[in-house]
């Protein structure tokens, strides 16, 4: 038998690789461009991290942890997800010493044992921001602004954000009774019962139509904000009107993920079925602190690279079209390989991508190629060409083919780039 990948792990291969890969660049360039800065984060960390961090009343933690022992008997986990992860790294490398706020932008892989499903997977990728150490409902704005635009600019255009107030420390206890005393008298499963106790918002959450039929008349947190909170909320609100950034007050959003305290988000699109978000964060007011660092509040989101993929399917959006256009340099017969070769490097050693293909046996043969490999413009180093210091440049589309002299190749190129026949250099 051969050996096939694990279950529930996407793989974008050939020519989807370039297309993923361009989402997931073009979703971090809103926060690069708002001075966000880049961290790497470690794979895989500590258990406590997430059962401290995240909570262990969520789904995430209680059961799609791939957890795992070393061999130095240490318990760890792959990353669910980066908020807990970049907290973390900030306490243990003292990064609050030099100010605050504090900017961090993160993308990779994170994993969660769920039951696979299109847009639900077990490695997921994520582009995540972070801004921690500032309360203002300017910052909360931005960081919706940055979600927003990072869909935007990728072409997505049906989505919604759904936005809430989650409250704060001060009120959430007592909401948290109130909706406990609602939950009490309700026909609820033994294993339900139990997560009411652990953490009842968590069963707002509870997708089965018998408990959500239950819930209809649930208190709900927005409210019992405290006036500070209510003001807070509608600051951030003002903020985004006056952006242009619309959303959608959802007083029943709830997250997988327990660190929440007021502002709360997420990023819906109406094409993936069952798995619509696409997007999602908000405000943390204690996790740092109960990491065991300063007692300061941060805010962020994670936007699903995945599912924004899906999401351009979804909606007819070509991004083949946004990509560079590929060219390809073809040495016709063995003898002119080291002239093509040079040629290659120097077109490289200019920014363009040039994918070299040695000693075609003909012409025909070299424009198969060069067709296989979706080329938009074939290079042409053949007899005739090297005998007068030249190359041909020829338009596969069209078959338009012309012959410059090779020291006039890159202008002409540039050229044709400025002209704007396309992107000929990589972004
Ligand atoms: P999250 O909502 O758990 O938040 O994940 C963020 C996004 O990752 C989701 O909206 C979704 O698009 C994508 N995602 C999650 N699970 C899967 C999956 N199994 N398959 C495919 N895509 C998935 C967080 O992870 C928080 N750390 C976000 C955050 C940052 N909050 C504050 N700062």
């Amino acid at each position: 038998m051969t050996i096939q990948a694990p279950k529930g792990v996407p793989e974008y291969v050939p020519p989807q690789g370039d297309e993923f890969r361009y989402v997931r660049d073009q979703l971090a360039t809103p926060a690069i461009l708002a001075g966000y800065k880049y961290i790497e984060l470690p794979y895989f960390e500590d258990v406590a991290l997430y059962t401290k961090g995240i909570g262990e009343s969520t789904d995430v933690v209680s059961k799609e942890m791939y957890t795992f022992t070393d061999r130095g008997d240490r318990q760890l986990a792959l990353r669910p997800e980066g908020t807990a992860g970049v907290i973390r790294s900030v306490i243990e490398n003292n990064l609050t010493q030099n100010g605050l706020p504090i900017k961090i932008w993160y993308a990779g892989a994170f994993f969660r044992a769920e039951r696979p499903q299109k847009g639900r997977y077990r490695q997921l990728q994520q582009v995540g921001i972070e801004a921690i150490g500032a309360e203002s409902p300017a910052l909360d704005a931005e960081v919706i602004a940055l979600g927003y635009e990072a869909f935007r600019r990728i072409g997505l255009t049906k989505f919604e954000i759904q936005l809430t107030s989650l409250g704060d420390t001060t009120t959430r206890p007592h909401y948290r009774e109130v909706l406990t005393s609602f939950l009490s008298k309700l026909d609820l499963d033994s294993e339900t019962q139990e997560r009411v106790k652990l953490n009842p918002l968590r069963v707002l959450d509870d997708k089965r139509p018998e408990i959500q039929k239950q819930l209809v008349d649930a208190p709900l947190m927005i409210n019992y904000l405290s006036d500070e909170s209510k003001q807070y909320h509608e600051s951030v609100k003002h903020y985004l009107l006056e952006a242009g950034i619309p959303f959608v007050d959802a007083p029943r959003l709830v997250r997988g993920l327990d660190y929440y305290t007021r502002t709360t988000f997420e990023f819906v699109h109406s094409g993936l079925g069952a798995q619509s978000g696409i997007g999602g964060g908000g405000r943390y007011d204690q996790l740092m602190g109960s990491l065991g660092g300063k007692d300061v509040s941060g805010i962020g989101f994670g936007l699903g690279v995945d599912r924004a993929y899906l999401a351009c399917e979804a909606e007819g959006i070509d991004i083949r079209q946004a990509l560079p256009k590929s060219m390809v340099l073809l040495s016709i017969g063995e003898t002119h390989d080291l002239y093509a070769f040079k040629l290659a490097q120097e077109l490289r050693a200019n920014g363009f991508i040039v994918d070299y293909q040695a000693h075609a046996k003909n012409l025909k043969s070299g424009l198969k190629n060069a067709d296989r490999l979706h080329a938009a413009i074939a290079i042409l180093v053949g007899d005739d060409e090297v005998a007068a210091n030249s190359v041909s440049i020829r338009m596969m589309d069209s078959g338009e083919q012309i012959m410059v002299l090779a020291t006039n190749l890159i202008l002409e190129l540039s050229n044709r780039l400025t002209l704007g026949s396309n992107m000929w250099k990589e972004a």
